[in-house]
């Protein structure tokens, strides 16, 4: 036995291991997703995001500094109204005064356009029932008329200050209706990064309580069914032809298969979410001792990108920066 072709040569040295490597992760394709939440004083704790926090205007300020010095390709924000606030048609969310929108003018007012600035565009977290979209009568998300209240919220949004929209909410026709609506309202130069093949995931979890949502029921006769693989590229090419500027893929780790046919079908960048119950499960694995936190973070981001996203949301993005 003597092998004549032997691939560990090129694994014999960390230098030549370094030259080979098929993907490098930068930091400038890394995003942060990060939640503003009305009436606090003070940041306060995520219990099931360990290391992320519900920010003031002020703490969000000295955080989108900190992405900026990190070389972050950009920040997503969240918005968390008071309960007052909320209502069944979401209002706060196109109020220029609302949360999410006060955060979005802090952010370019203290970094410019150093960053780039997103908008999760949905109403879930204004709404007081908790879907992303208005109600009919008989208690169904009403997509047309969920329309007309995106593209409220994404020219407020643009107002506001976001470089880019995030429609979350998977209505049908969600990224035609905003680009019209961007673009009637002076808005050509904002992007959208649609979230175009989102799965009614168990990951959303700790999110959830991140944005204290009000949720009853679930999400399911929106959001795509877990074992639905060929959908995911039909929602993308939908989004593609409306105009999407960047498209999404969430959750991620559990959807490599979905993300490669996206990477491999789209002529825009691609973006993929490390969701909050990716990230918690991690950090949960890891305070148990059972999973070294900073390997197993970037092996699964690696593993994302290998799979063909160009961009990564991801909370641990500050921190997989700074072991670099
Ligand atoms: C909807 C939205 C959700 C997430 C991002 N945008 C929640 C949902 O669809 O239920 C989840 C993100 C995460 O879990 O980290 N506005």
């Amino acid at each position: 036995m003597n092998p004549v072709i032997r691939p560990r040569r090129l694994r014999t040295t960390a230098a030549m291991r370094a030259l080979v490597r098929e993907v490098r992760v930068a930091p400038s394709q890394l995003v942060l997703p990060v939640f503003i939440r009305d009436g606090i004083s003070e940041p306060v704790a995520i219990a099931s995001l360990p290391g992320v926090v519900q920010h003031t205007p002020e703490s969000l300020r000295r955080e989108a500094v900190k992405v900026v010095e990190a070389g972050l390709g950009g920040i997503m924000l969240f918005g968390v109204p008071t309960d007052a606030d909320k209502d069944p048609l979401g209002s706060a969310g196109a109020d220029p005064e609302g949360i999410l929108n006060r955060g979005l003018r802090a952010v370019r007012d203290e970094v410019g356009d150093a960053t780039v600035i997103m908008a999760d565009t949905c109403l879930d977290e204004f709404t007081d029932h908790g879907h992303c979209g208005v109600l009919d009568k008989a208690g169904r998300v009403d997509n047309d008329a969920t329309l007309d209240a995106y593209v409220r919220l994404a020219v407020a949004q643009a107002d506001a200050g976001a470089h880019v929209v995030a429609p979350s909410g998977m209505m049908d026709g969600q990224v035609a209706a905003l680009r019209a609506g961007l673009d009637d309202a002076g808005h050509t130069d904002v992007a959208i990064l649609a979230y175009s093949a989102k799965y009614a995931s168990a990951f959303y979890g700790p999110f959830r309580e991140a944005v204290g949502s009000s949720l009853e029921g679930n999400r399911r006769a929106y959001q795509q069914d877990p074992a639905n693989r060929r959908e995911g590229l039909r929602e993308t090419i939908l989004d593609l032809a409306e105009g999407a500027d960047m498209v999404m893929v969430k959750p991620a780790m559990a959807y490599l298969d979905v993300l490669a046919d996206v990477a491999a079908a789209s002529d825009v960048p691609v973006a993929a979410y490390q969701v909050s119950g990716e990230y918690a499960m991690i950090h949960a694995a890891a305070q148990r001792g059972w999973l070294d936190l900073d390997a197993t973070m970037a092996e699964t981001v690696t593993s994302i990108v290998r799979a063909g996203a160009d961009i990564v949301l991801t909370y641990a993005a500050l921190d997989l920066a700074a072991r670099r």
